[in-house]
């Protein structure tokens, strides 16, 4: 017998239940077990696979995480044992630069670092996942919130509607129905969204897995104990903004976007399990889950921002003296061209991890406790 694809499926279960939430779709196409995109087939990350991240544009992002790891270990007083967790790691290639850098750099912090990796590809979602033996002092994630599933709302008249997934002569296709309960209109309401007075057809993404995933996060750093909560961060770094600049009447078409083979689609009905999906994050909403967990608002810049405060141009700076003098001494050598376009490689890497129209503009939040 054939096994079925994840579209027969998709295909069976609205034949059964009738049309289902674009976020029951995007979870089926993501997550569905031995189907989904993120929990099946080769790695998709990486110039070979469907995206790159900042890790794989240069070392210099893990250089600036493991500054930003150590002077969090400095402000916890410098423990014998300094737990990171990082969710969401792919192939684990952050943990693996960060560690080579804190040997690097200092062997105190290196010896007390315990950088440790999860995946859902490895079995360990980040959204029930629990692991007690591990007490965390930081929780880092990089672009993991954005693909979580998320429920898309359309404006139409003073009704917000919701986007769902239904079969039209034999496709996939979307609709328009009713929500039966307020969530989602009081997700909007609650960050004070003015969707009343936004033009007919203006949509929006809701991510409510967000929400648990920062509550269940919080849970993980502070521990099990009411009466012992623990201290530490939680760090995650996705694309999106505030509610206030997501929001908004000029994003008349939301944020949704697809993923395959570094090509951006706006077509998620097609290619189920085949393609990553994603949508821009709301931090505030994050920022409130986890303040209702008890925790502190420490930081939210652009990764621009947060790149140069953990000295990214002073690494290039120093990287220019120490490994670029052919440049200026013996610039018209084969030596000096090659050291020169090597040089241009290098800043091009920077410039990418810093462009304010691009991962520059990715937002980095920490949260404290
Ligand atoms: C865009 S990749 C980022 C990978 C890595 N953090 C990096 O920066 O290169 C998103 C990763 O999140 C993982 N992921 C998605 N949903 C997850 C979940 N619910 N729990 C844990 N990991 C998840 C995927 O398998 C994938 O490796």
């Amino acid at each position: 017998m054939q096994t079925p694809s994840i579209q027969h499926i998709i295909f069976e279960r609205i034949q059964q239940e009738g049309p289902i939430s674009f976020a029951d779709y995007m979870r089926m196409a993501l997550y569905e077990p031995g189907y989904g995109y993120y929990v099946t087939g080769e790695a998709k990350m990486g110039w070979e696979g469907d995206y790159y991240t900042s890790t794989d544009v240069a070392d210099f992002f893990a250089h600036c995480m493991g500054r930003q790891l150590k002077k969090m270990w400095q402000q916890s007083g410098q423990p014998a044992h300094f737990n990171v967790l990082e969710q969401g790691a792919g192939r684990g290639d952050l943990a693996r630069q960060v560690q080579q850098w804190a040997l690097a750099d200092d062997s105190a912090f290196a010896t007390a670092l315990d950088y440790r990796s999860s995946d859902i590809k490895a079995g360990q979602d980040a959204l029930v996942s629990m692991d007690h033996d591990f007490a965390p002092a930081v929780i880092v994630s990089n672009e993991l919130v954005d693909a979580f599933p998320v429920h898309i709302v359309e404006k139409q008249g003073t009704t917000l509607y919701e986007v769902a997934v239904t079969i039209q002569n034999g496709r996939l296709a979307e609709i328009l129905v009713e929500p039966d309960n307020t969530t989602l209109v009081d997700y909007l309401d609650s960050f004070k969204v003015p969707w009343r007075t936004f033009t007919d057809g203006w949509r929006a993404e809701i991510n409510l897995d967000a929400l648990s995933w920062m509550q269940r996060t919080c849970q993980l750093l502070l521990g099990t104990n009411a009466r012992k909560k623990r201290h530490g961060f939680i760090l995650a770094i996705d694309y999106g903004d505030t509610a206030r600049q997501l929001y908004i009447n000029d994003r008349h078409h939301g944020t949704l976007g697809c993923y395959y083979k570094h090509q951006l689609t706006e077509r998620p009905l097609v290619r189920p399990g085949e393609q990553d999906i994603t949508a821009h994050v709301n931090f505030t909403a994050l920022i409130q889950a986890a303040r209702a967990q008890g925790l502190r608002l420490h930081s939210l810049t652009t990764q621009r921002q947060w790149l140069t405060e953990n000295g990214i141009y002073d690494e290039l700076e120093q990287i220019h003296q120490q490994q670029f003098g052919k440049i200026d001494t013996d610039r018209a050598s084969d030596q000096g061209q090659i050291a020169l376009l090597q040089w241009y490689n290098l800043r091009q890497r920077v410039t990418t991890l810093t462009n304010p129209m691009g991962m520059g503009n990715f937002k980095v939040l920490i949260m404290k406790r």
